[in-house]
């Protein structure tokens, strides 16, 4: 899959959106920017994306698979990211349920997917899948609102790699093609075994967000989150937000 890369941009989720309304017959392709001016996070937030500290890159597909396995796009780009990382750095990159990368208790990276307004035989015309990834600190920290959740792989650049630019672009290439193998054969088995390997919750005691704290029991098959309260119910849940208790 092509990548086209931007120093700076809106936001490399935006601009495939558009693309994709614009010109219906746009191939599947990448995004990658240093910079983003309006990155978009998850539930209507903005992606802290400032110059010389992340890698915001973006996906814009046209799946042709049933629903059921267009809702793996985004754990299938966090298993794809994560591996990189790992691959390129040893770094013990985890999983947060559903779609966030963690390290050291921080978040490093936060996946963002969107779906075309037009849906056809149950199925959205497109997919535009965003994944940002803090490499660096930026200079002056994080923002407050951030600063006690986010984190970055390196206090600096390790003298190993060249610089960040060069580090970038391989890792966008590195995470663009494990993807999109992963997308055009995605066997479901080993996929999800990947994602339980590097999920970070199993056994772990968590606070569901607006709800009660629970022991998260494990990954099920539609990476829902299996979880069981003070009292021994068992549910699982689909969607949602949930934080680590120490
Ligand atoms: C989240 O954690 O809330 C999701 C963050 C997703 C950020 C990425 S950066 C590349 C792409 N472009 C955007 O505007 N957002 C996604």
């Amino acid at each position: 899959m092509k990548i086209e890369f931007f120093e700076t941009i809106d936001s490399t989720n935006t601009y495939l959106y558009g693309k994709a309304l614009d010109k219906e017959l746009c191939e599947e392709c990448a995004a990658c920017a240093d910079m983003q001016t309006a990155g978009k996070g998850r539930k209507g937030r903005s992606f802290y994306s400032p110059q010389n500290t992340g890698l915001y890159l973006s996906f814009l597909l046209f799946p042709e698979m049933e629903l059921d396995k267009i809702m793996m796009l985004t754990p299938l780009t966090a298993v794809a990211a994560a591996l990189c990382v790992k691959e390129m750095t040893d770094l013990d990159i985890k999983i947060k349920w559903v779609n966030d990368l963690y390290l050291e208790g921080k978040k490093v990276s936060g996946i963002l997917t969107e779906s075309s307004p037009y849906i056809k035989d149950n199925k959205p015309s497109f997919v535009v899948v965003g994944i940002g990834i803090n490499i660096l600190p930026p200079k002056g920290g994080f923002p407050d609102e951030i600063k006690d959740i986010a984190g970055a792989l390196f206090d600096s650049l390790p003298e190993r790699y060249d610089d960040l630019i060069s580090f970038k672009r391989d890792l966008a290439q590195r995470i663009t093609d494990r993807f999109y193998t992963m997308y055009k054969d995605p066997s479901r088995e080993r996929f999800i075994s990947e994602y339980r390997s590097l999920s970070m919750l199993d056994g772990k005691t968590v606070s569901i967000v607006d709800g009660p704290v629970v022991k998260v029991l494990g990954i099920e098959d539609d990476f829902g989150l299996k979880v069981m309260d003070d009292d021994g119910n068992i549910s699982v849940l689909k969607a949602g937000e949930v934080s680590l208790l120490l």
